[in-house]
């Protein structure tokens, strides 16, 4: 059994067996409908738990379509539902009746402690569904999407980021150390990566540049990232943040710094960092991005019960 957590944590080799595994999967169920189960239904009769403490809708639904196609079943629970919600009952002890009923537990919480604390009293796996300082199933699936677009392995591509350092810029930065691609941040002074993100970065013998002209940091992208300026654990001056990043809006002009070919994406949901035609238009593969979450969440899973082929 294996837990995952954060990319940082987890070796290169076993991310890039998840991706070989996503698209061996991807390529079989072509002519299956939704919820028919791959035919060798490598996780029957497991049971996952996914809980969420914060919206979700892709996270949510791409996982329940990965459980049923590996033939597993899932329930998702509420945390307010639970007695640990309410503070009557302890973490501890919920992690012992997750283990009991479960085989495995999916969270999405405003707590990275959280996360900590479940992966050291429960018995079986857990998966980080988003916490405030990752998002990893959202970035490997983005890894697999940037690969079967450009036909290439993403070591040999100019990636870039626009936005602020959140969560999934923290899985980036931790993707482009294991899978060994160029990484340019284009973002205002004040919300850099912190100290001990980019010595880890170094410690690791990457680099990764970072500017605050936005035209500087897409010049030569091959793709194009970004997300909302404020995120679902934002806890300080939303409008001033929304206003100090006024001028890394994503339109046509910014892209047109780009290489030819370039493509854009963004993890959804969307504000107001992207406009409208660069979203909707021919370089966004967004849904593609969306859907593609299915597919490497399924590697995911496998990877947690050891099963990866
Ligand atoms: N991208 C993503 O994780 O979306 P949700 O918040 O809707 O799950
Ligand atoms: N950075 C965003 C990602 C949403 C999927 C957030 O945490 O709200």
């Amino acid at each position: 059994m294996k837990n995952f957590i954060n990319l940082k944590d987890i070796p290169a080799a076993d991310l890039r067996k998840i991706l070989n595994d996503a698209k061996k999967r991807k390529n079989k169920r072509k002519k299956l409908s939704t919820l028919e189960v791959d035919k060798d239904q490598p996780l029957k009769g497991k049971l996952l738990i996914q809980m969420y403490e914060k919206q979700s809708s892709r996270t949510r639904l791409s996982f329940h379509i990965a459980i049923n196609q590996l033939g597993a079943g899932s329930i998702t629970i509420k945390a307010s539902e639970l007695h640990l919600g309410k503070g009557e009952e302890s973490l501890v002890d919920t992690a012992k009746i997750l283990s009991t009923y479960g085989d495995g537990f999916l969270l999405r919480t405003d707590s990275d402690k959280k996360i900590e604390d479940f992966s050291k009293n429960l018995t079986i796996p857990i998966v980080n569904l988003l916490s405030p300082s990752s998002h990893p199933c959202q970035v490997l699936s983005d890894i697999f999407t940037v690969e079967e677009i450009k036909k290439k392995s993403i070591s040999k591509l100019n990636i870039c980021w626009i936005g602020d350092c959140n969560n999934v810029l923290n899985s980036l930065i931790a993707a482009s150390v294991k899978f060994k691609f160029n990484l340019n941040i284009g973002c205002p002074k004040n919300y850099r990566p912190p100290k001990f993100v980019m010595d880890w970065v170094k410690k690791n013998k990457r680099k990764i540049n970072i500017f605050n002209d936005p035209k500087k940091a897409v010049k030569n992208a091959d793709v194009v990232f970004s997300d909302k300026v404020v995120s679902i654990n934002d806890k300080g001056n939303k409008a001033k943040k929304i206003k100090d990043f006024k001028n890394y809006r994503i339109n046509q002009n910014l892209m047109k710094v780009t290489r030819p070919q370039s493509i854009f994406l963004h993890c959804l949901p969307r504000g107001n960092e992207v406009s409208e035609d660069v979203f909707l238009g021919k370089q966004s593969r967004v849904w593609q991005q969306a859907l593609n979450r299915v597919h490497v969440q399924k590697g995911i899973l496998l990877y947690i019960f050891n099963k990866l082929r």
